[in-house]
């Protein structure tokens, strides 16, 4: 076999892992760890027709790291696509790192102790055992540290998907008619499809869009909002629906420790706009923009969203902050 093929087939047996545990929600993860041992026959019986190319291709440095980042990224998909305030820290990438490495290094140690199909089988498990264990509980100090109390009932474990909505219906929200946009525009959590992005780009607005899920292209930046590059360029107009305020607001009504860490973010956000343009965002900061308000260098407007939402009456406006200076 190959080694493209080789590499390929490793790529695709992770992805196929987390494939299979779709139906799973994160907190299965905690109190259900069992769920994640076992191995499908057809990954054996594949690894041992190959062990000795695949214990070859495990001992290469650049393999290892190829098939860790996208463990990584496997992992951190899953996470998010079941609960979006999950956002997993520098010191959690490194933890992640290290474990998935040594998870590399153990699937090669069990192909070269095994000399039968079922010992392999049993090493894997045993494998994967300690591995999901290990990634067990990097994942419940993740919650406990930012959400505290009780894991059991820890709201980072409720299934809160992420929506994407039609670039009509963000602009509406939004209330922006496309004539009002200054470019270039950067459109932040814009969605693992850069909906809006496209769509403005079709209508010959220049556009980016940066998300921690879009994949990567000359128009789309794959990068965290706190790690992306806001000074990159001056920015005409920054669009951010419900992406940005979303989770500061989590994180104001929920997670106190990083508060800090969104009004930071935001302020970074509004002092990379060009002298004139705007952040457009929604739903409403109130306890952001009152503070923003005594800043002699920003105007904040807002505009109350037309559909009835009862329950977030108080939010339920999109609020555009111009950088006047
Ligand atoms: C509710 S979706 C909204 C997407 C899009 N703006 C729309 O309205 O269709 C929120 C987006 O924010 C992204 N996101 C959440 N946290 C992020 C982070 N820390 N860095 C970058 N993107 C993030 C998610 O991947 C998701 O695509």
């Amino acid at each position: 076999m190959s080694s493209t093929s080789l590499r390929d087939w490793l790529l695709a047996s992770i992805t196929q892992r987390f494939e299979s545990s779709a139906d799973l929600e994160l907190g299965d993860y905690i109190f259900s760890n069992s769920l994640f041992h076992s191995i499908a026959k057809e990954q054996v019986e594949f690894m041992f027709a190959h062990q000795l190319e695949i214990i070859e291709h495990l001992g290469q440095a650049d393999a290892v790291n190829e098939l860790v980042a996208h463990c990584i990224d496997s992992a951190k998909r899953y996470t998010y696509e079941r609960n979006q305030f999950v956002n997993f820290t520098a010191e959690y990438d490194e933890l992640q790192t290290a474990e998935f490495t040594d998870f590399v290094h153990q699937i090669r140690a069990a192909l070269q102790k095994s000399k039968t199909e079922a010992g392999l089988e049993a090493e894997m498990v045993a494998v994967l055992k300690v591995h999901h264990e290990r990634l067990r509980l990097i994942m419940a100090s993740y919650c406990v540290t930012y959400q505290g109390g009780n894991l059991k009932e820890n709201p980072l474990l409720q299934t809160v998907p992420c929506e994407e909505y039609s670039a009509e219906f963000q602009l509406s929200v939004l209330g922006l008619e496309l004539g009002e946009l200054f470019e270039p525009v950067l459109d932040i959590g814009c969605g693992t499809k850069g909906t809006l992005v496209n769509y403005l780009r079709e209508r010959g607005v220049a556009s980016f869009g940066v998300d921690r899920l879009v994949p990567e292209s000359p128009f789309f930046f794959r990068s965290d909002w706190f790690d992306f590059d806001y000074s990159s360029q001056p920015w005409g107009t920054i669009l951010a629906h419900q992406s940005l305020s979303t989770h500061f607001i989590y994180s104001y009504l929920h997670q106190p420790v990083s508060i800090e860490k969104f009004g930071k973010l935001t302020m970074k956000v509004i002092n990379s706009l060009r002298a004139g343009s705007f952040l457009s965002y929604a739903p409403g900061l109130p306890f952001f923009e009152n503070q923003i308000e005594k800043v002699g260098k920003f105007e904040v407007t807002r505009q109350k969203i037309s559909m009835r939402l009862p329950e977030v009456e108080q939010i339920a406006y999109s609020t555009k902050i111009y950088r006047m200076k």
